[in-house]
């Protein structure tokens, strides 16, 4: 882990979202709620919190389902972080990579709840953030009479038939089942909502390098009207994958990495890989539930 927003003299709002960051890609099967446990002063068990992870942005984060206050203001907390051990089980936090964390990071870390806030997060809209991407990037292949994989990426009843919780042919069923998928993530959906880290789709665009590393744009269409683009991370970009991660990663995503190489790219746009900014906003899209409106 390189990073928390709790801990050490960072407090948390009772109703806000704990986020531990990466630096490198999980294994997504070992992201589970037994992971992260989170206990009062007096060691009991406190509130169990929904337990998501962003591939794009190597980040875990922990909130309660319904955005209201899951812990108690004033109160102390100790968020217990369980990494994989070879000699303890199967349970805990593993790298991609299959290295060890190392045993020496902090795996408790304390903090206090402080009251709640109000929200305001950056809200992800499908029109002006997702849609351009999905139309000018794959719409080509998967659209049409006959798109790739019977996956059809380029209209909002394509989507929702053929993506949203659709087991992606390529997951650990059907022709390229291997051991090795079925312990990457079981029977992964192409998207599967309120989890990017179990969707199909991310790890797809993820096998590609980023085109262009930081381009992040300054202003979207949606429906004809412009709008300042979102920025997310605004306390700076995560660092993508590196080839290592991409190779490895590649072992249990087979296939080719999306958009699908083509010989050549017309522009800068169209059908190059997604940029680090359109992988965490995809992320982020799924991340909130996916929603077409
Ligand atoms: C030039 C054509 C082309 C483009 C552009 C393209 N794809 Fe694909 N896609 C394919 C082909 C061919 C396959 C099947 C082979 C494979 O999985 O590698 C595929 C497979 C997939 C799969 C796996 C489906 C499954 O059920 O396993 C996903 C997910 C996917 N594409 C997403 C995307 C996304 C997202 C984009 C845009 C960012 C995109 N593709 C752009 C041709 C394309």
């Amino acid at each position: 882990m390189v990073g928390s927003n709790v801990g050490p003299g960072k407090s948390l709002p009772a109703n806000g979202t704990i986020e531990l960051r990466f630096d490198h890609l999980l294994l997504p099967i070992s992201v589970a709620r037994q992971s992260a446990i989170i206990r009062q002063a007096n060691g009991e068990i406190a509130a169990a919190p929904v337990v998501q992870y962003d591939p794009a942005g190597k980040t875990v984060t922990l909130s309660a389902s319904d955005g209201r206050p899951w812990l108690e203001s004033g109160q102390y907390y100790v968020l217990d972080f369980i990494t994989y051990r070879p000699d303890a089980g199967p349970g805990g936090f593993r790298t991609l990579l299959g290295a060890t964390m190392d045993p020496h990071a902090a795996s408790k870390l304390g903090f206090f709840a402080t009251d709640s806030v109000t929200i305001n997060a950056p809200h992800i809209s499908f029109c002006r953030d997702i849609e351009p991407i999905l139309t000018t990037k794959c719409g080509r292949c998967h659209g049409g009479q006959s798109p790739a994989m019977a996956l059809q990426l380029d209209s909002t009843n394509g989507i929702r038939a053929t993506a949203i919780r659709q087991l992606a042919r390529g997951s650990n069923a059907g022709a390229s089942s291997t051991p090795r998928a079925a312990s990457f993530g079981t029977d992964m959906a192409i998207i599967e909502p309120h989890a990017p880290g179990s969707s199909w789709l991310m790890y797809k665009v993820l096998l590609a390098s980023p085109s262009s590393e930081l381009t992040v744009p300054t202003s979207a269409t949606c429906g004809g009207d412009v709008f300042d683009a979102l920025v997310l991370y605004a306390n700076g970009i995560p660092t993508p994958l590196d080839d290592r991660e991409r190779t490895v990663l590649g072992m249990f995503v087979e296939g080719a990495p999306m958009p699908y190489p083509v010989a050549q790219i017309v522009d800068a746009t169209h059908e190059a890989p997604l940029t680090q900014d359109e992988l965490l906003r995809m992320s982020e899209w799924i991340r909130d539930g996916a929603s077409l409106e």
